[in-house]
């Protein structure tokens, strides 16, 4: 199998989880003697200091002439006065929109390992297994017309979607609820917005041609109280920009840590991966990240570009056998931390690395 893997690592710690990613990548690939070729370019804070833009045609480029493009984060606090379109976050928009992709795949699942150390009890957590579903390339991020009129004191953006917009993803939600529990979960602001409306009425009429799936509609404000009360009643939920946005984030208290959470971007021209989780520029360059997001993000590619389902799921195993064994980073350790080795980024992706090559080997 080859597979031409742009790497953008970006800022903060997106260049300390994605170097772990690349190398449980690198092993796999070794090990079943695949040719994955790693390219790097700039984005982010990183880019803006260097070639004076978020994004450069470069960059574009070259994600546009790869099979999958691998991101780490972007952001930082120096440029937090920056205006909008100028800063690193801008250039993660665009390189979304260049690829295309509109349907961002964020699951969140329970580790029981993990539970002893969660703000929620086990018997809430235990079991749970959602997948999000976030509109990507919509609503209040990409809507025009938006303004920010310093000299009027007046600002605003745009929460828009056409109907074909909600049908696409609403299709890709419902297919992915007919390979899991055939369950899912629409969440809206039908109650006071618009655009909700023709949300809940376009995921209604496209409810028709999946039959075998039974769809419920949430109000945003309840789902964020219900992914936490009862998370076990979901499976797949789908849901705008900005709304999925937030729960996604949430969701990182059912997994266990805001950092454990990965994300593959499907429907456009080439593939995206990237962590849920941003630069943390609070622990950033100090060995305090959480890589496992980020090799959880390469285990999508790994099923959703390369076709290699078996070896995604070694990585999966990889990670909760790691957590098993009672190996944290320091994000994952709250309350008893009896029994538990506390890890840095890089040892953390070097016991994974070698759980992956001994499941692989014995599975040969
Ligand atoms: P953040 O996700 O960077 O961090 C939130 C909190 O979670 C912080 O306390 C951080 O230390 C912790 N955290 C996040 N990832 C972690 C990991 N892997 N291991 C351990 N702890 C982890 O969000 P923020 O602080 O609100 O934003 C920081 C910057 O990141 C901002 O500039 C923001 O715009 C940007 N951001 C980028 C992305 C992205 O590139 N995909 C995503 C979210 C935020
Ligand atoms: C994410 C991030 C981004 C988003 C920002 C940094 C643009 O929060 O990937 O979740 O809001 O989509
Ligand atoms: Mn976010």
């Amino acid at each position: 199998m080859k597979l031409k893997i742009l790497v953008v690592a970006g800022d903060g710690i997106g260049p300390e989880v994605t170097n772990e990613a690349v190398a449980v990548l690198k092993e796999v690939a070794s090990a079943g003697g695949h040719e994955f070729s790693f390219t790097e370019k700039r984005i982010g804070g990183v880019a803006i200091v260097q070639d004076g833009t978020p994004l450069p045609q470069e960059t574009i480029d070259a994600a546009l002439a790869s099979d999958a493009v691998l991101l780490g984060a972007v952001g930082g606090n120096e440029f937090n006065s920056l205006a909008p379109d100028k800063r690193p976050e801008a250039g993660l928009l665009k390189i979304r929109a260049a690829l295309g992709g509109f349907a961002n795949l964020r699951p969140a699942f329970a580790f029981k390992e993990l539970a002893i150390n969660s703000p929620l009890r086990p018997e809430i957590t235990d079991g749970a297994d959602i997948l999000f579903v976030r509109e990507l390339l919509g609503g209040l991020y990409f809507g025009q017309p938006r303004e920010w009129n310093r000299a009027k004191g007046e600002a605003f953006n745009t929460m828009r979607y056409t109907t074909g917009e909600v049908e696409r993803v609403a299709r890709i939600a419902f297919q992915l609820a007919q390979k899991r529990h055939k369950k899912l979960t629409s969440v809206d602001k039908a109650n006071v917005l618009d655009v909700s409306q023709l949300w809940r009425a376009t995921v209604t009429e496209v409810a028709k041609e999946f039959p075998d799936v039974s769809l419920e509609h949430q109000y945003v404000d309840a789902m964020s109280m219900h992914i936490l009360n009862r998370p076990r009643d979901f499976d797949v939920v789908v849901t705008e920009n900005l709304f999925g946005d937030i729960l996604t984030d949430e969701s990182g208290v059912i997994t266990g840590s805001l950092g454990m959470l990965p994300s593959a971007t499907i429907g456009g021209k080439v593939n995206l991966y990237e962590p849920v989780h941003g630069s943390a520029p609070d622990i950033a360059g100090k060995g305090l990240a959480n890589p496992l997001g980020a090799i959880m993000t390469a285990a999508l590619v790994l099923r959703h570009s390369a076709g290699l389902e078996a070896e995604a799921k070694t990585v999966e195993s990889a990670v909760r056998k790691v957590l098993e064994l009672g190996f944290r980073t320091p994000d994952l350790v709250r309350g008893d931390k009896s029994g538990l080795t506390v890890l840095s980024t890089t040892q953390m992706g070097a016991k994974v690395r070698e759980t992956v090559k001994q499941l692989l080997a014995s599975s040969r």
